[in-house]
Parts: C-alpha cells; structure tokens; sequence
C-alpha cells in the first residue's frame, strides 16, 4: 500500500502526532520528514501522555517501524533524552532507526540560535531556541555535519576542527562571548555518537523494500504548511520544507508513491512566536479558546496566540499540497461557545483577497471578513460516530469542507484515542468548491 502524509496545515501544533499514532496501527512503517526539536507532538494512549520532539509518533504501536528521515536534524541530547525517557515507560526502540544523512544540531546551535533571536530585536521570530534554523543554514551552507559523521569518531574530529574555528571568530568577535574549546565538543560528541551508534543508518533500502513489498507507510510532518520556508508567513517561518513535497524530500519517498495527504487541521487557528495571524483574538474569547484547547506550546510551555478558523489559509495549503483529506481536530473546544466565526476571506488596504498574499506585512495588514456559524452548546467528547454530533457541528464542518474545497474524513472530540470519529466528509458541499 502506498504512502499516506500527515502533515499540518496551519502554524503547527494542529495535532499531528495524535493522528500519526491512529493512523500507526494499521500502518508498517512511520518516517519522520522534518523539523528537529522545535516539534512537539502529544499523544494520549492508556499508558498515559508521551510528548515527543524527534522519534515518529509510531513509536507507541509496537508493531510499527520508525525511521528519523535525512530531512531532519538531530540533537544528540535531545534525542537520546527522549529515548531513555521513552525506554523508561516500557517503550521498545528496537524498532527504531536515523537516517545516517540527517544532519545534527550541534552545541554552538541553539547558542547562535539565542544569540541571532536577541540580535533581531523587535524583529525576533519567537523560535523554539532549540538551534534549528543554525543547524539549517549550516546544512545549506555545506557545513553541516551528519549523523553519518557523529558515529565515526575520525570524521567527527576532522569536520569539527574545520567548521568550530570560524563559529568561534562569530561567537567572540561578533557577539562577544565564550569561544568553544575543540576536544571537549568532540568528547561530549563522541559520547553521544556511540550511544547512537546502534540506531543510525540508512533508511532508503528500508523505504525501498517496504513499497516494493506493498506495505503500508505513513510520514510524519513536523509544524506546518502555514510556517513552511518557502510558503509560510516569511520571515516568520520554520528553516524547513512543512508541505507534502517537502514531506517526500524529507522522508525520502518518491512523490509517484504517495496516495493520501491528510492536512490536519484544528477547528480554530493557534501560532507560538511572532507573525502575521490574521484571526488573532487577543480578548476573553481567545483566552478561553486557549484555556479549553490547553493551548501552551508542548515544546517551551508558551501560551500559544489563538483565533478563529482562518478559511483563507486554510484553502491555501490545501491546495498548494493537494491535500485529499482533513483532520478536522479539538471540535470540542467550541461545546460551550454561542457562535462560531469563519474567516472567509481578508480585505487588505481596501481590497478583498481571497488568498495568501506573499507579504508578511500585507497579511498582518489584512482584515478578516467573517462567516458567524450557530454554536452548538452540548459536549461532543462522547460522539463516536458522526450522528452523534450535533446537527450545528456538522454544519460548522460542512462549512469548512465548503470553503477549503476538501472533505473531512476525521473529527478529534478529545485527545484520546478513541476521540476521533471516521467522518463522511458532507459530499454535498463539496459539489462546487470555493476557488481562490
Ligand atoms: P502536533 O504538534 O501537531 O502533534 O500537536 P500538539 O501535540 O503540539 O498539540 C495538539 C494538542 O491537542 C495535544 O495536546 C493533543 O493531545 C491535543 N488534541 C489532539 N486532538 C484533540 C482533540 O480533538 N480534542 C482535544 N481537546 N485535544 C486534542
Ligand atoms: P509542531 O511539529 C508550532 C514556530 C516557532 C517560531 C517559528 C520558528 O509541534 O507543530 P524554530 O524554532 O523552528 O526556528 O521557530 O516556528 N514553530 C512551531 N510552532 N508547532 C511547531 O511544531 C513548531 N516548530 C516551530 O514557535 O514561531
Ligand atoms: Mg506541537
């Protein structure tokens, strides 16, 4: 069976992990495509809440293969934490295995990424700190080092002692701070390599064989389309590739083999960090929006901002991904609210516009033009089939299917498992789909 892509198509967090670990259970093989440990993706099994960064959130099925693909970069501590922690909760990683071309977030990372966010001012993008765009530009800059280097103690020693001198020139005589010392960087490296050693490899063979075989595959997506390099909302962006095509490149897995993308949405929009958010609520509705949804980053415990759902955005990826399906996720959040509000579309400098503009500035100019939908005002946490869900709910959902031009085949009620409901998708509303 070929492969499905789970990726995120808002500003991240829209529940990513949850979704990969369902759709885990009837799948052989779960890729992680991007991103580092800016990611942080929270699944809910009967052994309790797992808050994972780096390892494919397949790793709670225990029949499933886990692969970190090329397109991710890798801190060795972060990672190895997550192991043991994992490890720790009876979790097996012998199922586990990191492409050895995925590059690796080194110490001087998240040092410069600290050092270039409080040099940026006003201007700062609120990143996660956690060194990945450095270790992103070092990678396009051709001085990344690789997983495949991190587990050979020569290379490792050779590529450092060519790359740390000049970091050092920057970090002394640019932003006036410690230089590192070359021996204890490769010491602390080398530790880590060999603890990584047993898991690190290449993967394509593994995806290779798996199609040929017609087994089942899914790829993990870090963030979202919305915060995606060349897409997103720049310069308030990630440093990788959030779409389906950057989902292939990551994971390595040929775009002809691809047969689902599933864009997981969240019944309203939420971003952490700096940007354009053009449903932005900054008021009691957004707060309990934010309170309902425990909407604080996984990652670095922000609040994350919150608004309504921004229909625009939305039909934008969709159809820059192609994306065949939505997860429609945290419906529940709106059981108490009256109404509901949909943007559909934005008025910027006196212009409607329908979709995405290119401009970070014009987008945090725009205005947003709204739909207001009935609220439904009872608890869906325990629907499981669509007919349990109030006839408000389904047409909040037939709405949203209208405007993104998309059906939705999953609707999250609770972060459970068990709270995510096989949904027809309202066809229907499909018939004419809005066209930006
Ligand atoms: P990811 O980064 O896309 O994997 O998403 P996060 O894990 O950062 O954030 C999604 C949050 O929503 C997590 O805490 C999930 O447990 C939770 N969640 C997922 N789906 C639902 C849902 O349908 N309802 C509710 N209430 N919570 C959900
Ligand atoms: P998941 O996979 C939400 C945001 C940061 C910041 C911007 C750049 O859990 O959905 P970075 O550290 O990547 O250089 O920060 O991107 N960001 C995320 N926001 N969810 C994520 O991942 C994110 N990963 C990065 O908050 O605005
Ligand atoms: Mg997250």
């Amino acid at each position: 069976m070929p492969a499905t892509i789970v990726m995120g198509g808002q500003w991240g967090d829209e529940g990513k992990g949850k979704l990969t670990d369902s759709l885990a259970i009837s799948a052989d093989i779960v890729v992680r495509a991007n991103g580092g440990a800016n990611a942080g993706h929270t699944v809910k099994t009967d052994q309790g809440v797992f808050k994972l960064h780096l390892i494919p959130s397949g790793i709670l099925n225990s029949d499933t293969t886990c692969l970190v693909g090329a397109g991710v970069v890798i801190d060795p501590r972060v990672v190895l934490d997550e192991m043991e922690a994992l490890e720790a909760r009876g979790i097996s990683l012998a199922r586990l295995r990191i492409s050895e071309r995925a590059h690796v977030v080194l110490p001087y990372h998240p040092i410069l990424d600290r050092l270039e966010e409080s040099d940026r001012l006003e201007g700062s993008i609120g990143t996660t700190l956690r060194g990945n765009g450095p270790a992103y530009s070092d990678k396009v800059a051709r001085r990344g080092i690789r997983m495949v280097d991190l587990v050979d103690k020569t290379t490792l020693r050779y590529r450092l002692s060519r790359e740390l001198p000049r970091w050092n020139r920057i970090l002394t005589h640019v932003y006036g701070v410690d230089a590192l010392i070359l021996d204890e960087l490769v010491n602390e490296l080398r530790e880590y390599g060999d603890r990584l050693r047993p898991y690190v490899g290449s993967i394509e063979p593994v995806i290779a064989d798996a199609l040929a075989e017609g087994k089942s595959l899914i790829v993990e997506c870090a963030q979202g389309a919305m915060l995606d390099i060349d897409y997103g909302t720049y310069p308030f962006v990630t440093s990788s590739s959030t779409t389906a095509a950057g989902a292939c490149q990551g994971a390595g897995i040929p775009p002809t083999s691809v047969e689902r993308v599933l864009g997981v949405y969240k019944a309203y929009s939420t971003r952490v960090g700096a940007g354009p958010l053009p449903t932005e609520l900054e008021d009691d509705t957004g707060q309990l929006i934010r309170e309902r949804g425990n909407e604080y980053g996984t990652t670095t415990g922000r609040p994350r901002r919150t608004g309504w759902f921004d229909a625009v955005a939305a039909r934008y990826v969709a159809r820059l991904n192609g994306i065949t399906d939505i997860a429609l996720t945290l419906l529940d959040v709106f059981d108490v609210f009256e109404s509901i509000e949909v943007c559909v579309g934005y008025e910027i400098d006196g212009e409607r516009v329908e979709t995405v503009p290119a401009s970070a500035e014009a987008l945090a100019r725009a205005i947003p033009v709204y739909e207001r939908l009935e609220g439904w005002r009872q608890s869906t946490v325990d629907a499981r089939r669509p007919e349990d869900l109030p006839a408000e709910a389904r047409a909040y959902l037939a709405f949203l299917e209208r405007h993104i031009g998309v059906p939705i085949s999953l609707v999250g009620v609770g972060p459970a498992r068990e709270q995510l409901i096989p949904y027809a998708g309202a066809s229907e509303a499909l018939a004419s789909p809005a066209r930006a």
